[in-house]
Formats: C-alpha cells, sequence, structure tokens
C-alpha cells in the first residue's frame, strides 16, 4: 500500500457508534504520518432518521436500507459494523464469505455459538477483520499494558478489569435493544462492556481456567410505548476467575461489568499486581496511570501523568489531554495501520481470537451463575 492511500469505509448501523466512526474520518488530520486516509462513503441502516444525519458528511455518496448493498459494492474497501448483537452473526459471516475487510463491532456475535461460527468463516476467508475495543488506546492504560508485558510486575498476584455506568440507574429510562436478550445476547452486560475489559488481559495471556460468576438484574421490566416491557438482561456481571500464571501457580483475576453502578459515568479501569511492582489505571483520572514499587522495605504508589503520548504519533502537543474520542481516533489508527502492513510493534485492535475467548468466559460465566459452581474452561 502506498502513502496516504484512500481507504473507502462503508457503515453497516449508522446508530450511536456508525457516527463516531464517521467524526473519527472527519479529524485524521490529528494522525502523523499514518498510511491511509479513511473516507466514510456509504452507509446502510434501516432507519431514515440514522441515515439523513450522514448527508451532512460530504464523502458520502450512498444510503441505503439494504446492508447487502455495501457487502456488494466492489468500490468499499472496508466495511465497519455496528448493529445489534442479534445481527452480528448474519451480516459478519455475509462479509467473511465476500472477503470483504471489516472492524465488528463487539460482542462479535449474540452468543458463543455465533462467535466460533464468524471466526471459522474469518480464518477461511481473505478479509482482514478485527473487533472493536477503544479503551486500551489511553496513554496510562498503554503504559499500564506496557510495563504488565515487559516481565516487571514479577509473579503475578491478583489482575482486576472493569467497565462500569450507571445508564440505567434510571428506572424510567425507556427499554431498548440493548435491554433485551433476544436483541442483546442472554450474556447481556457482559455482551455489551465485556469485550472492553476482555481485551487487555488476554492480549497480555492472561486467559482464566475456571469462573465464578455472580450475575445481577436489577431492572426487570422498563417502559415501552406499549406499556411496560421485559426488560430481561443481566445488568451486572461480576466474574472471580483462577488464571494460569506460569510455573505452576495460578493468580486470582476479576472482570467486573456494570450497567448500573452507581456513582460512575463510564468508568474503564485495569490493575494488575505482581511480587515486584503494579500499575493501574481508569478513565475515571484519565490523565494519569499510577505505579506500584518496593523501595527500601517501602510500599510506594506512584502517580505519573504519561502525556499525550498515544500509540500513534499525533499532531497535538504532548502536554494536551487524551479523551474517549482520541481512544478511538487510535483504535482506527491501529486498525488501518495494521491492514496496511504499517503496525510495526504497535498496540493492536482486538481480534476474533479474543473476542472468541472472551465468548467462552461469558458463557461459562451463564453455566456458573446457573448452577452456582465454578465452571472450568
Ligand atoms: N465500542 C464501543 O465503545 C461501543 C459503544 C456502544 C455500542 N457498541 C456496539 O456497537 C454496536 C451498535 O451499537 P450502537 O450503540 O451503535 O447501537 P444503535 O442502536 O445506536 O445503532 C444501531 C443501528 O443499527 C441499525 N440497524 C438495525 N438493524 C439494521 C439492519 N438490519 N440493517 C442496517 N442497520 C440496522 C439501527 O437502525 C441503528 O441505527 C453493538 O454491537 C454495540 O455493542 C460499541
Amino acid at each position: 500500500m502506498t502513502g496516504m492511500e484512500t481507504v473507502r469505509i462503508g457503515i453497516i448501523g449508522g446508530g450511536l457508534m456508525g457516527r463516531e466512526l464517521a467524526a473519527v474520518c472527519g479529524r485524521w488530520l490529528h494522525l502523523v504520518d499514518h498510511p491511509v486516509k479513511p473516507e466514510v462513503v456509504a452507509v446502510a441502516d434501516l432507519n431514515e432518521g440514522a441515515r439523513n444525519w450522514f448527508n451532512q458528511v460530504s464523502t458520502v455518496t450512498t444510503l441505503t436500507s439494504n446492508w447487502h448493498d455495501l457487502i456488494d459494492d466492489p468500490n468499499i474497501d472496508v466495511l465497519y459494523i455496528a448493529v445489534p448483537h442479534n445481527l452480528h452473526e448474519e451480516i459478519y459471516l455475509a462479509a467473511a464469505a465476500a472477503g470483504k475487510d471489516f472492524l465488528g463491532e463487539k460482542p462479535f456475535g449474540i452468543d458463543l455459538a455465533a462467535a466460533a461460527a464468524i471466526v471459522e468463516a474469518i480464518e477461511r476467508s481473505s478479509a482482514f477483520v478485527r473487533v472493536s475495543s477503544e479503551l486500551p488506546f489511553y496513554p496510562g492504560a498503554q503504559r499500564c499494558f506496557e510495563i504488565a508485558q515487559s516481565g516487571a510486575l514479577g509473579e503475578l498476584v491478583d489482575v482486576r478489569s472493569g467497565f462500569s455506568h450507571s445508564s440505567d440507574l434510571d428506572r424510567n429510562k425507556a427499554i431498548n435493544w440493548k435491554r433485551q436478550q433476544a436483541t442483546c445476547g442472554e450474556i447481556g452486560v457482559m455482551g455489551d462492556l465485556g469485550m472492553h475489559v476482555a481485551h487487555v488481559p488476554l492480549r497480555l495471556g492472561w486467559v482464566p481456567s475456571d469462573v465464578y460468576a455472580l450475575l445481577d438484574n436489577i431492572v426487570t421490566e422498563r417502559p415501552s410505548p406499549n406499556g411496560p416491557a421485559n426488560c430481561d438482561t443481566w445488568d451486572n456481571a461480576l466474574l472471580a476467575m483462577r488464571t494460569p500464571g506460569g510455573a505452576g501457580r495460578d493468580f486470582t483475576m476479576l472482570w467486573e461489568t456494570r450497567r448500573i453502578a452507581p456513582g460512575q459515568m463510564n468508568t474503564w479501569y485495569f490493575e494488575a499486581l505482581g511480587m515486584d511492582a503494579g500499575v493501574r489505571f481508569s478513565t475515571r483520572t484519565p490523565a494519569t496511570y499510577q505505579q506500584f514499587a518496593l523501595r527500601g522495605g517501602k510500599q510506594i504508589w506512584e502517580e505519573i501523568q504519561p502525556g499525550n503520548i498515544s500509540a500513534w504519533p499525533v499532531i497535538s502537543a504532548g502536554i494536551f489531554e487524551f479523551g474517549f474520542a482520541d481512544a478511538l481516533l487510535q483504535m482506527w489508527a491501529a486498525y488501518l495501520a495494521e491492514r496496511a502492513g504499517a503496525l510495526g510493534d504497535r498496540f493492536g485492535t482486538a481480534t476474533p481470537q479474543e473476542a472468541l475467548a472472551a465468548h467462552r468466559v461469558f458463557d461459562a460465566a451463564l453455566r456458573s451463575a446457573q448452577s452456582r459452581t465454578a465452571i472450568a474452561l
């Protein structure tokens, strides 16, 4: 691929996340020496209002209600597929069968069987496919990842990874597809937030062997235009896991996903503690990460400001502060650079195999909650 080649992107599902991608492309100039330049050229969405939002995006030439149009369009290089979870399998399978490169939204299939079928199809296909997960691209998270990956933590003691918000604290919030098993999946909140939590541990090779899950459905009914509707997904999930750490010893790992976490707006965190050192980062304090050290017999947590030093370099000054939109920009920069063979040793977007590994954990969590026992993976 040559310098600044245009990559024409088609969005299937022009809702919350589809619009974010159009905005990401609009600020691509922030990236320094990226090998390609993405343009959203087409959008498929059933909803006319959703489609019409893209009239303001000057590069968009196709708006359609039929997603097959985008899969069949030879002028589209990459698809971003961001639709309700019950549609993942059909659309991802069609994209893979057509050999179309795509970034698929998590959870990458409504359940384990769907994820397995998708990953199998991708392995048979020439398509370059990755899974959306942007939060590990915060500079503080990147530094924690690098420290953990370097082995500096020593023998692992405990790892915690979580994502909590409270958009469902309001019992009067109307029902939507994310709050119903049929469209969101039986795994509920784990499908919504779990890939974000699994990405860094799995990238570090920390694959649990046993899962004990506490799942909670707190609000069981929500208003709908036709009266109260059944809200039958898990709101919160706490997964306690045994994880092989080498040398014949397991360490403890906790994955926490909550739609009802009073006091949390949208907090993603990662913490890893070893016998020699520890790291922790939270998007609640996005400009800093913390590092634990034993020095002269003293236990010290230090706070470090990593600055605006992202995985892909940007024109913004190193003292400027990083936010959610920057994380999305970085994720897309990573996906498109990796597709162009130019990612180098930078942090990559989540892989289909990682999505499948996460699904195995969520599936075991369902069985654990049902049987009230730990489940071996
Ligand atoms: N990475 C993240 O941070 C993040 C955040 C939120 C959601 N998501 C994921 O993104 C995906 C979409 O979520 P969202 O929040 O954008 O949802 P959304 O409801 O805002 O948007 C989904 C869009 O898909 C459209 N759609 C439904 N059926 C369709 C069909 N058959 N053909 C074409 N379009 C169709 C809907 O009309 C809607 O506009 C989900 O997989 C979700 O888990 C990711």
